[in-house]
């Protein structure tokens, strides 16, 4: 997508954007109040962020061969760890907010799709010591990364599945009863966001939280966002620019949100 179209779509969703006093649901309304608003800190987090200053400086090259839909910023296949951790790490903010929601709603079987360097990895870890984190990563040099990240955080929780999502995530789903929340941030086309949601639907319940990430990423994730929305089984969603929210729970039926205005997130 060519600028202009980015900054149309930016000025679209400002102009939409609500914050949860916007919001009629009272139950959806207070759960964005507190995932939002939540202003206990921790100290981990800090640890997690001291981290990722040091990925942000390492000058090492990586020999990298994408196996997803690749960075709309870095086409070269020898990458800087810096280069990477600038474009590719989910910000500290959305970390938070998905720690969060795992707190919220006491999420103990977590996946992820895309690890990178294991800084959401670890925040998602980090939000219940008691849960399990899943996390799928395609390349062996960043996923060697992301495992020093893991021991440098001492960080016990996570399971590093390394392959391409289409024979890790089979496997995984395989070997597990349901999955409480996942996070898909790897592969942004349409049709492997739409499959690797279908797969992960089979083993959701009620209260399963699915955040993707980058829907405004491409014209192909817009679609598959707006496809997701649509989605017969998907009772709510929220719509926070950089990545968006997707509920199944009845309580929050009816309501397709586009939540900032108060919390700019660009
Ligand atoms: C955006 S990064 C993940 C960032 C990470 N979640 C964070 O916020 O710290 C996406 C990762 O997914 C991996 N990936 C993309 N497509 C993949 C695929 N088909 N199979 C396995 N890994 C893939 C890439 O190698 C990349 O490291």
């Amino acid at each position: 997508m060519n600028f202009l179209s980015k900054l149309k779509d930016a000025g679209i969703f400002y102009r939409k954007a609500n914050t949860y006093k916007d919001v009629e649901n009272n139950d959806l309304a207070d759960l964005i109040y507190r995932i939002l608003e939540d202003k206990e800190h921790s100290c981990s987090f800090n640890n997690i962020e001291k981290v990722r200053k040091i990925l942000l400086k390492d000058e090492k090259v990586l020999n990298i061969i994408d196996p997803g839909a690749g960075s709309n910023k870095i086409k070269d296949h020898l990458r800087t760890v810096k280069s990477i951790a600038k474009t590719s790490l989910s910000s500290k903010w959305q970390c938070e907010l998905m720690s969060n929601i795992i707190k919220e709603f006491h999420c103990e079987t977590i996946l992820e799709l895309g690890t990178s360097f294991g800084v959401s990895a670890s925040y998602l870890a980090n939000a219940n010591r008691h849960g399990i984190v899943y996390t799928l990563e395609g390349s062996e040099p960043i996923a060697t990364i992301a495992m020093q990240t893991f021991a440098r955080l001492n960080i016990k929780n996570v399971r590093l599945l390394i392959g391409d999502f289409d024979v890790t995530l089979p496997t995984i789903l395989d070997n597990m009863d349901d999955i409480d929340f996942a996070f898909i941030d790897g592969n942004h086309r349409y049709e492997s966001t739409l499959k690797y949601f279908e797969m992960i639907l089979e083993k959701s319940h009620s209260t399963t939280i699915i955040i993707i990430d980058d829907i405004y990423w491409s014209q192909g994730m817009k679609n598959a966002w707006n496809s997701i929305k649509n989605h017969p089984k998907v009772t709510a969603t929220l719509d926070f620019y950089n990545f968006g929210i997707v509920f199944f729970n009845k309580k929050y039926a009816g309501n397709h949100t586009v939540i900032n205005s108060k919390y700019k997130i660009l």
